[in-house]
């Protein structure tokens, strides 16, 4: 294959519609309860394969009713699921609340997806084969790393969402080529909250760096070139659960196509701005045809 390779989590996403999001000690009564396929690795793998691009996913699922219907969403957009495991136990799930802004907070418990320690069988040879790895951190990390440095042996592009937010190891970035943090991430790794500062700070430890900054669009960071800041297209959000896998899934395509990344990101930002008009994460995620029409 020549497109896109994911090695990450898949979840059921458990969603609660709240007006707002309960305090510490504190009770509220939801609006509606949802369940929806999720995980930040199988988000993108979603986005990737609706966008129009060739995917496979690496990972495992449970060997409970969730992982069907996980792996069942992955096949039905398309997404190669020959080397996602079904690991025994629960499938990773996610405790999602969404506000009435369509802001969201998440707690993961990783259930299969813990079982990813390290690549297996046939994953290596899947990578070499690859233009792009899609990587996140909700897989242990010592897989991510596996993962990122096959890639790197084989001049493979890596692209990293470092989400959840986490300090990294100098030799997983050294692997990576472009760093997709959101401004949370980018201000935990780097300390500072200044999405332009820390794309800067960043450069010191990976050649590319796109920031999302929400409704206010991406910035693009390179060695050697000024930054450049994509906006986003004004909608009115009404959930943005799974709009970074969205963009990112929508740019790794762009960039297999041999766009250039202004153009890439625009397009992620057109991907990522029809999935926050949408409720939940797979669910949500646009088909090239809504792209390009949008
Ligand atoms: O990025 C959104 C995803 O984060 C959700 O689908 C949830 O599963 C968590 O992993």
């Amino acid at each position: 294959m020549t497109g896109i390779v994911v090695l990450g989590s898949t979840n059921m996403d458990l969603v609660a519609y709240v007006a707002r999001a309960p305090k510490s000690g504190e009770t509220v009564t939801g609006r509606e309860f949802r369940m929806v396929p999720g995980g930040k690795g199988a988000n993108q793998a979603v986005a990737a394969a609706r966008a129009g691009g060739e995917v496979a996913m690496i990972g495992a699922v449970g060997a409970d009713e969730f992982g069907e219907q996980l792996r069942h969403t992955l096949i039905a957009s398309g997404v190669d699921t020959d080397l996602l495991r079904t690991a025994e136990g629960l499938s990773g799930t996610a405790h999602v609340v969404v506000d009435d802004e369509g802001g969201n907070s998440i707690v993961v418990i990783a259930g299969a997806n813990h079982t990813v320690t390290c690549l297996g069988p046939g994953d290596e040879t899947l990578i070499a084969t690859a233009g792009t790895l899609l990587l996140q951190l909700e897989l242990p990390l010592s897989a991510v790393l596996s993962g990122a440095e096959a890639a790197h042996r084989h001049s493979v592009r890596t692209i990293l969402t470092p989400s959840p937010a986490q300090p990294l190891p100098s030799e997983l970035l050294g692997t990576i080529d472009l760093l997709v943090p959101n401004e949370h991430e980018a201000a935990v790794l780097t300390g500072i909250a200044d999405p332009h500062a820390a794309a800067e700070a960043l450069l010191r430890q990976v050649p590319q760096v796109v920031i999302t900054l929400g409704a206010a669009g991406s910035l693009y960071a390179t060695r050697g070139a000024e930054p450049v800041t994509v906006p986003a297209p004004r909608v009115s959000a009404v959930d943005t659960t799974g709009a970074g896998d969205t963009f990112v899934g929508t740019l790794a395509v762009a960039l297999c196509e041999g766009r250039p990344m202004r153009e890439a990101m625009g397009w992620a930002s057109s991907a990522a701005a029809l999935c926050v008009q949408r409720h939940g994460a797979s669910t949500s995620m646009p088909y090239r045809t809504e792209i390009e029409a949008s």
